[in-house]
């Protein structure tokens, strides 16, 4: 069983992307009645030099940036529980690596909590100077394969810084993923952007539905999937992954019950820091500040986190007005998780490595 995620994904690992994994942790969280969320997500900057059409927090870009004094703050205090947290995920927001003090976090990474990982989401649009080593996972969003494209897609020409430092990320042969937005212009240009990705060497490309988080629940069903996956399989990106994943029908979509609660959230394994330094139990309660759980800038995280409260009232508002969870991975997990590790589910792979 793989995680649901409305996607294509090429990759030659697919135990990345199986359940288990979800399951797994989630398993540890009750057994081990674990206290600090397994992955925190921070929001170093509400800047960010693209401007992608239908990015899911445009409208939330801002010009607030967390104080490294903070970062510090959070990293000494995570040193102490480097057994429970595994990853810390930079994403926006705005683009993380707006961020102008990248070479000092990692030197406090370094300092606090070297065993912790980093990972990055990120347009690629500006790539400091720092030791590509020291981050475990890039997830690179792109938007065109060529300057024509890029205009299309975001509104101006940032094809070539976007490449020039794509090209820098590849030189110092560390793992990326690719991660491009399906929608109607990616359909109408697939062939154009798979010729674009054969030249390079992600280690997964992940062709993800657009969505519009704040407004509805659904996706972006530009994916004809006959047509799709019919130029897919015929182009010679095919022969470089050994398999491609077609995670768009996962029955998890077609199940339309609520789920009662949400286990990531109650169970504290998921939280995230914004720019402002508000830190709230999921992605998608960021659109209320209301949802917020206290203000790094106003108490300790540790303070934050110890003083959360019961969630489970705060999960049902959520279900019933303000969260738009069926775009959230976590609703996705939660599905998985209230499933009980059912392992059954048929999933669909287009194409696998003995078709080689
Ligand atoms: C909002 S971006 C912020 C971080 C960084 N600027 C970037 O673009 O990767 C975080 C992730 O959300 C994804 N994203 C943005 N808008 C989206 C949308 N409308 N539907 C689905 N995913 C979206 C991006 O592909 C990216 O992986
Ligand atoms: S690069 Fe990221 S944060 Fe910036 S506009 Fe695009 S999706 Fe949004």
């Amino acid at each position: 069983m793989y995680i649901p995620h409305e996607s294509i994904i090429f990759t030659n690992d697919l135990e990345e992307f199986k359940a288990n994994k979800v399951l797994k942790v989630y398993d540890s969280f009750i057994k081990d009645d674990l206290k600090y969320p397994y992955e925190i997500e921070i929001h170093l900057t509400g800047n960010c030099p693209s401007k992608c059409k239908e990015c899911s927090y445009a409208s939330r870009h801002t010009g607030d940036v967390i104080g490294l004094d903070k970062i510090e703050d959070i990293f000494s205090l995570l040193s102490t529980h480097t057994h429970n947290v595994h990853t810390i995920f930079f994403s926006g927001g705005g683009d993380p690596f707006a961020y102008p003090y990248w070479k000092e976090l990692l030197e406090l990474h370094d300092k606090y909590i070297p065993n912790v990982n980093i990972g990055v989401s990120t347009s690629l649009l500006i790539l400091p100077d720092i030791d590509f080593n020291k981050i475990s996972y890039f997830q690179i969003h792109f938007s065109g394969f060529n300057s024509e494209s890029y205009i299309d897609q975001i509104g101006f020409d940032a094809f070539n810084r976007f490449y020039s430092n794509l090209m820098r990320v590849e030189k110092s042969n560390v793992d990326y993923v690719l991660k491009l937005l399906f929608n109607q212009y990616v359909n109408d240009n697939l062939t154009k952007f798979l010729d674009f990705l054969v030249d390079l060497n992600p280690k997964n490309i992940i062709f993800k539905c657009e969505q519009d988080f704040l407004h509805n629940r659904d996706v972006n069903h530009s994916i004809n999937e006959e047509y799709t996956f019919n130029i897919i399989k015929k182009h010679l990106i095919s022969k470089k992954y050994k398999t491609v994943l077609n995670n768009l029908n996962d029955d998890i979509f077609k199940d339309n019950t609520e789920v009662d609660m949400c286990h990531i959230v109650k169970k504290g394994l998921y939280c995230l820091i914004r720019e402002d330094g508000n830190v709230y139990p999921c992605i998608a309660s960021t659109n209320m500040k209301s949802n917020s759980l206290g203000n790094i800038n106003d108490n300790s995280f540790d303070f934050i986190l110890k003083n959360k409260g019961d969630l489970t009232k705060f999960d049902n508002n959520m279900l019933s007005e303000l969260c738009p969870l069926k775009a959230c991975r976590h609703y996705r997990f939660n599905k998985i998780i209230e499933k009980e590790y059912d392992e059954n589910n048929d999933y669909n792979i287009i194409h696998s490595p003995d078709l080689i």
